[in-house]
């Protein structure tokens, strides 16, 4: 079985961070999203991957390379534009041949990885597998309709959602799909919709069988479900600390700090996470912040945020929550009177003061 890995798109909903990044490559606990799928693939025992990339794959490519650091043979293939997942599946032919294959959206997260559902498929036989997770906003995904043991229907995005299960991005396809996605037109919104294809293999009378996913799942294409996927893993962290840590300060829970990260004078309430390198002074760290390396922290609070690496928060008078910061970003507070806020901030960015 081989995986094919979607990390190309365009990220629109995580702007300004992905005017200059992948979104595949945000960090969640100090790790690319995209990096827990690869593992997950590797855990499951598939050794040979397509990662589906379009404009951002130079990030992509160097971030993850040959895939020898997960056990994996990674080959890439160029989309040049989001037509849609069922777009990704029919230009990626040629590195699937007639394989079944595990198609992962790399903007996922599953924590309880995919080796239980590869294992089920190769018992089951089926055309395809799909998982389902519960979730509150269901008109934000493709949304199955179900009947006893069987799937119905799969709507994309329903206005009017008939249930609130919804499409995880992890799917298992034998040759059928591309029959499938090759007879499908694209959706109102342009594109070729895996989800179209899946109902085509309904309706042709193929097997779909789905599972219903046990443990948590996030699709991290928003800030809020970065935060949450962020909080989720921190709150299994393994405490580990490599750096130095001087005797004013104090480390409550569960907190991973990295190597040459240093410590002073301050708190730290994990879960938390500090990255190699990264300096924190005169400060607080609440719980669920994920601070990336050679990142500079004096003189702040922080708690339930992502700040990514090479970034300096300094003399901030008020603490900040539920931010995600992106790399090298400056935040300071000066006290040049009269007061005001000085803002240098790029495209589509978003500052809320509470
Ligand atoms: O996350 C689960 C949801 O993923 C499902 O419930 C939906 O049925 C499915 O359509 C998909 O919806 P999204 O709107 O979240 O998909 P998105 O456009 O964010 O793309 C998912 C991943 O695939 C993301 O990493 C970008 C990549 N991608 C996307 C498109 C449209 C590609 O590589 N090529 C593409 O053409």
């Amino acid at each position: 079985m081989k995986a094919l890995v979607l990390s190309g798109g365009r990220g629109t909903r995580l702007r300004p961070i992905t005017h200059t990044r992948a979104k595949q490559l945000i960090p969640v606990a100090n790790q690319p999203v995209l990096f827990y799928g690869l593992k997950a693939i590797a855990e499951a025992g598939i050794k040979e991957v397509g990662i589906v990339v379009g404009e951002t794959h130079e990030e992509i490519e160097s971030a993850v390379g040959n895939g020898k650091k997960f056990g994996l043979q990674v080959s890439y293939i160029q989309q040049a534009e989001p037509l849609g997942l069922a777009h990704a599946v029919l230009i990626s032919k040629k590195f699937l041949g007639n394989e079944p294959f595990v198609m992962y959206l790399g903007d996922n997260l599953l924590k309880s990885g995919i080796k239980k559902f590869v294992e089920q498929f190769n018992k089951e036989k089926a055309h395809a597998g799909i998982l389902l997770a519960r979730v509150k906003n269901p008109s934000s995904f493709g949304v199955a309709e179900l009947k006893g043991d069987r799937v119905k229907r799969l709507v994309e995005k329903p206005k009017k959602p008939k249930s609130d299960l919804a499409l995880v991005g992890v799917y298992i396809f034998d040759q059928t799909i591309h029959t499938a996605v090759r007879a499908i037109k694209p959706s109102s919104r342009g594109e070729l919709e895996i989800t179209d294809a899946i109902q085509w293999l309904i309706d042709h009378g193929k097997k779909v069988r789905f599972s219903v996913v046990d443990g948590w799942w996030k699709d991290t294409g928003k800030v809020e479900d970065l935060l949450e996927a962020n909080r989720m893993i921190l709150d299994e962290l393994e405490p580990k600390v490599l750096g130095k840590v001087d005797a004013s300060s104090k480390i409550e829970f569960r907190v991973r700090i990295e190597k040459g990260a240093v410590v002073k004078n301050s708190r730290i309430l994990g879960p938390a996470v500090i990255g190699a390198g990264t300096l924190i002074e005169n400060s607080y760290i609440g719980p669920f912040t994920a601070i990336a390396e050679n990142c500079k922290v004096k003189n702040a609070e922080i708690e339930h945020s992502i700040i990514m690496a090479e970034s300096r928060i300094e003399n901030i008078s008020r603490r900040l929550s539920d931010s995600l910061v992106g790399r090298n970003t400056r935040i300071s507070c000066s006290k040049q009177k009269p007061g005001a806020l000085r803002l240098i901030i790029g495209d589509s960015s978003e500052v809320e003061l509470v």
